[in-house]
């Protein structure tokens, strides 16, 4: 292994241990004998292994992905159907996912694993969002991080056009089909200095199912993972 391979399996190791410090933190959120939204992601898979030791203080989860939904079930914890827990009026108290990145309001970019369309539905049906992040995620304005746009197959050459239009670069990830049979298109090149319009307006557009910004509807806290410790930021009303 080369010496820059090793420094970078290191930085690498160095994230997961924050990733996991995050996730363990977001444990004291979880309200004892209800549901819990699960997103999806690396930060989320040490969240949900953490959530498989206290399996019988919850009552189970709502997923948002096959693949958290796949670990929820092999550390023990139920995975029940969102439309079932609406229509019984059943609460999610708490949601808890990762982002790609997170800005000083609480706004994010989402969907760097190609699950943000089940992510926002998850959120929106939850009371309160964790966000799990280790440091590297905060960012005064987003749009570093390519921007995920999930989009209907037939409208991709479209939507990219728009895309281009407002100024960004999008490529569409190359082999991936959404868990909703969808294409994503990552748009680089964006400084979205108002997140709220650009997601609203890209919302709009035919064939885009969802925007992986988080805006509207931002995190209500943000739990930050960093070399001294775990800082707990809570939105501003
Ligand atoms: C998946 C997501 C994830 O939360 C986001 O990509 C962060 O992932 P990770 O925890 O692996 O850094 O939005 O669609």
């Amino acid at each position: 292994m080369s010496v820059v391979s090793i420094a970078q399996e290191r930085r690498n190791m160095d994230q997961d241990q924050l990733k996991r410090a995050a996730a363990k933190a977001a444990i004291d959120d979880v309200v004892p004998g209800e549901l819990v939204g699960v997103g999806s992601g690396s930060t989320v898979n040490f969240f949900i292994d953490e959530l498989g030791a206290i399996r019988d203080r919850i009552a189970g989860a709502v997923s948002s992905s096959e693949r958290s939904s796949d670990r929820l079930r092999s550390n023990g914890i139920e995975v029940l159907d969102l439309n079932t827990v609406v229509a019984a009026g059943r609460r999610v108290p708490v949601y808890v996912d990762g982002a790609d990145e997170i800005n000083p309001r609480l706004q994010m970019i989402k969907g760097g694993g190609g699950a943000l369309t089940r992510e926002k539905i998850v959120a929106a049906a939850s009371e309160k969002f964790v966000c799990i992040v280790d440091a590297s995620k905060q960012v005064e304005v987003l749009g570093r991080f390519p921007l995920p746009v999930e989009v209907v197959p037939m409208a991709c050459e479209l939507v990219a056009m728009r895309l281009r239009a407002l100024g960004g670069t999008p490529v569409q990830r190359t082999g991936f089909v959404t868990d909703n049979g969808n294409l994503i298109l990552d748009v680089a090149g964006l400084s979205i200095t108002d997140p709220v319009a650009t997601e609203s307006v890209i919302n709009q557009w035919p064939g885009v199912v969802t925007v992986g910004l988080f805006a509207q509807s931002a995190a209500d806290l943000v739990l930050v993972a960093s070399a001294s410790g775990v800082l707990r930021i809570e939105r501003r009303q």
